[in-house]
């Protein structure tokens, strides 16, 4: 591999910030890394970073054990940006003063640059708005640093001490209610710490190659592709990396969305010419789940029978060591500390058991989902993987609600294809999260040509979520609901009825089970 790509750290003091700083920074093209704020000298130094971000956070420095870090880091030489909490703890450790000012400073607040320094200048205007969530304020700027700007409520907005290489900004540089928030801290990276702008897909791509061909060696992969992005992404690059020497394992449980497992098959094994085992596993499904109505007794068996028929066809692919998953860095950071992290594992009916054999390839791990599915353009993935809506991994089997049948899964699938095509020709499918029809187990009467019918009704569910914890209910346009439902009714058999449920997670949840 040719040059050096430059590494941020990220040192998280709590809440939700981290993990925003670290994607401007990766949207500055320079690769980012959060760590825990806990990390030791020897850990910082080991990873030999360019710079060093200190994220905001809930607490107050004075608070009894508020997290800190260690003052041996100032002494790096590595240039530093505190942010919010993080400038508050640079002019507490290094001899300033943090107070109680007595009102605080939330959102939108007028920012007056006293002098540009190295993080403001360039065209920008000395008169600007900042986004501010602070309560104490830095009243005195330790020895050897500048107060760069100040707001009404905070006498030392940004100071910086270029000797050292050490900055602060009291607001929050990352949120786009700052205006000019990503050029600060792009000074700050580009300027004042010398960072190049190297960090692009492609060359994740080729760093991702080269650490695959590395680890496999000549060895052979496995890899269960779920249809989803992640899985897909991983399987492509580990394709790139290793060929033939990967094996895709795709197991069709007759739970999928409408043409899903065809385009899957079409995907891999046409397109990019990738070995797959498609295993048609839907009798046994379906068998296995006649007559069960128990939500979770539903998803566990789909679960318990996906390993089992995964087991069994991966037990196919001689002396396979190697296991491709595509785990992605919210999951990495999150890892059992979390509520997020216990729902996801919870919900991963398609996670494998902790006592296969195998040893695993994580491409993905340094990635947010964003950056996943730039990748996988890159890589020649269509659109309707890459941009692919979450999908529960008991697929169907959580959308029906009681008993499942090969029956019940047809009308469904063909109402959710109508309920994503009108979606999608409505021009709306990146902004909406999910989009998709439920089977509810009820009947109710309806009159259709002279007919009295006695059917199913459907519900479209479609929301608008950033991560899937909160989700709102979707404003679709009138015009486009009436589409979906005349179509549903005149197109699927058996369902007279159509309703659109207009519930926000909480209180929902976004699938009906
Ligand atoms: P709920 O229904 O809990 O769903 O609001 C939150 C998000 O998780 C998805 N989901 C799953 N994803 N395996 C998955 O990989 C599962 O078993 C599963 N169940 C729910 C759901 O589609 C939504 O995006």
């Amino acid at each position: 591999m040719s040059q050096r790509v430059d590494s941020v750290l990220v040192v998280d003091f709590g809440a939700q910030y981290a993990q925003l700083i670290a994607r401007r920074v990766r949207e500055a093209h320079v690769y980012s890394e959060i760590v825990p704020h806990t990390i030791t000298i020897d850990e910082i130094v080991a990873k030999k970073p360019t710079a060093i971000i200190f994220s905001g956070g809930p607490k107050s420095v004075h608070t009894e054990g508020a997290p800190s870090i260690d003052r041996a880091v100032y002494d790096l030489g590595v240039p530093i940006l505190g942010i919010c909490y993080g400038a508050q703890l640079i002019a507490q450790q290094l001899g300033g003063r943090v107070d109680r000012t007595g009102r605080g400073e939330y959102g939108r607040t007028p920012l007056s640059v006293r002098a540009a320094g190295a993080l403001f200048g360039g065209g920008m205007p000395d008169e600007q708005q900042v986004w501010m969530s602070h309560f104490d304020a830095i009243v005195d700027a330790p020895p050897g640093f500048t107060v760069t700007a100040t707001t009404p409520e905070a006498p030392v907005a940004a100071l910086e001490d270029t000797a050292r290489a050490i900055y602060g900004v009291q607001f929050h540089p990352e949120v786009v209610h700052t205006p000019y928030g990503q050029q600060i801290l792009q000074h700050f990276l580009y300027n004042a710490a010398g960072c190049e702008p190297r960090w692009t897909m492609s060359s994740v791509i080729d760093t991702q190659v080269d650490l695959v061909r590395a680890q496999v060696g000549a060895g052979r992969a496995i890899c269960g592709l779920s249809g989803g992005v992640d899985s897909a992404v991983a399987a492509a690059l580990v394709h790139k990396a290793i060929g033939s020497q990967l094996t895709c394992v795709f197991v069709d449980t007759g739970l999928m969305r409408k043409g899903e497992g065809e385009q899957v098959v079409e995907t891999f094994r046409r397109n990019q010419k990738i070995e797959l085992v498609h295993v048609r596993a839907a009798d046994r499904f379906f068998d296995a789940l006649a007559g069960v109505t128990d939500p979770e007794r539903k998803r566990k068996i789909i679960g318990e029978l996906f390993i089992r028929v995964f087991e069994d066809a991966s037990g196919g692919v001689e002396d396979a060591k190697f296991l491709v998953q595509g785990t992605l860095y919210p999951d990495v950071i999150e890892s059992g500390t979390s509520k997020a992290a216990k729902i996801k594992s919870h919900h991963n009916v398609g996670g494998l058991p902790d006592d296969m054999d195998f040893e695993l390839v994580e491409p993905l791990r340094a990635l947010f989902k964003d950056e996943v599915r730039a990748v996988g353009s890159e890589l020649g993935l269509p659109d309707e993987i890459v941009w692919r809506q979450p999908f529960p991994g008991p697929g169907l089997g959580v959308r029906i609600i009681g008993a499942v049948s090969r029956e019940k899964v047809e009308i469904l699938q063909h109402a959710d294809a109508i309920v994503r095509e009108e979606v999608k020709s409505a021009g709306l499918e990146r902004e909406i999260w999910q989009a998709f029809a439920v089977l509810p187990d009820i009947r109710s009467v309806g009159v259709q040509g002279d007919e009295r019918t006695y059917a199913h009704p459907i519900i479209i569910r479609a929301v608008t979520s950033e991560d899937a914890m909160t989700a709102d209910w979707a404003r679709l346009p009138y015009e486009l609901l009436e589409t979906m439902s005349s179509r549903i009714i005149n197109e699927v058999q058996g369902v007279n009825r159509v309703a659109y449920d207009i519930t926000s997670k909480p209180p929902g949840t976004i699938e009906w089970e």
